[in-house]
């Protein structure tokens, strides 16, 4: 695995100074250099902003992983790891699992918790792009992105890659934030997200990742676009969970074939 890194051998070369992103991400660099700034308070404004309903829900989407012996799971857009931490301790009979991200710094952080947790020798952190994943055809039983799909430039050639490092019939699991469906929870959810979020999220961390973030749920696919986008892709979905009146979702879907 050539990309492969340890805390300790970052790769910042790929970073660049960024003004506001533009709501649908056109550069890769930028995405990047956006979470590397805001990776130090990521958790903690994760767990204030939502209310620690982000430990809730991603309890739920590792609870979709299916049971596989020695089964092998992938966890693209890993961030500070998180969903991979609760994959072990809960999917203890999966004995490889591994999680990518284009943020050296999210990996950084992601490698200093698996240290905290004499988790390192189980899991491998590797700083790779979700469209390009250097992973054999077939590799995973499993993969996971949460809240990661949406920043993604080129979510179709991502959603492909995912198909192809799955074994058939393997299980994908998408969670992202939608716009909900009903007016009223749509107006709620940009009032927050427009506005409150950015607030709050400003006095601790960068203002702009925080108002990026309700633009990019704006200008991701809508739920039907996102199968069509997964059936293009070689994937039927099996089911949907809804939180937050359909302003969070879960989309298990299978690999076909
Ligand atoms: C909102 S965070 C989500 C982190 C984590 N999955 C979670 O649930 O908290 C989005 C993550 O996606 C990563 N990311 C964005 N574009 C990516 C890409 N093309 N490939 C891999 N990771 C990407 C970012 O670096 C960031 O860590």
């Amino acid at each position: 695995m050539a990309n492969e890194i340890s805390i300790h051998n970052r790769i910042d070369s790929a970073r660049k100074e960024t003004g506001d992103l533009p709501a649908r991400p056109a550069d890769e660099g930028q995405i990047a250099a956006m979470f590397d700034r805001v990776a130090p308070r990521y958790d903690f404004l994760n767990a204030l902003l939502s209310l620690k309903q982000d430990h809730r829900w991603r309890n739920h989407l590792v609870s979709l992983v299916p049971y596989k012996p020695a089964g092998a799971l992938l966890d693209v857009a890993t961030g500070t790891g998180d969903v991979v931490f609760t994959a072990m301790s809960r999917r203890t009979e999966y004995t490889n699992f591994t999680g990518v991200d284009i943020s050296g710094e999210m990996l950084t952080l992601a490698g200093a918790k698996a240290g905290e947790r004499n988790l390192d020798a189980k899991v491998n952190f590797s700083q790779m792009s979700a469209e390009k994943l250097d992973f054999p055809d077939g590799s995973f039983d499993c993969v996971t992105i949460s809240f990661g799909l949406r920043n993604v430039v080129d979510k179709e050639a991502a959603l492909k890659e995912f198909s192809r490092v799955l074994k058939p019939k393997g299980t994908l699991l998408i969670m992202e934030f939608f716009k909900p469906r009903s007016n009223l929870m749509a107006k709620a959810f940009d009032l927050y997200f427009h506005h409150i979020l950015p607030l709050i999220a400003g006095l601790f961390s960068d203002r702009a990742a925080y108002t990026y973030l309700p633009r990019s749920v704006q200008a991701f696919y809508n739920p039907n676009q996102l199968r069509g986008a997964l059936y293009r892709s070689g994937f039927l979905v099996n089911q949907e969970i809804s939180f937050l009146f359909g302003g969070c979702k879960i989309i298990q879907a299978r690999r076909l074939g």
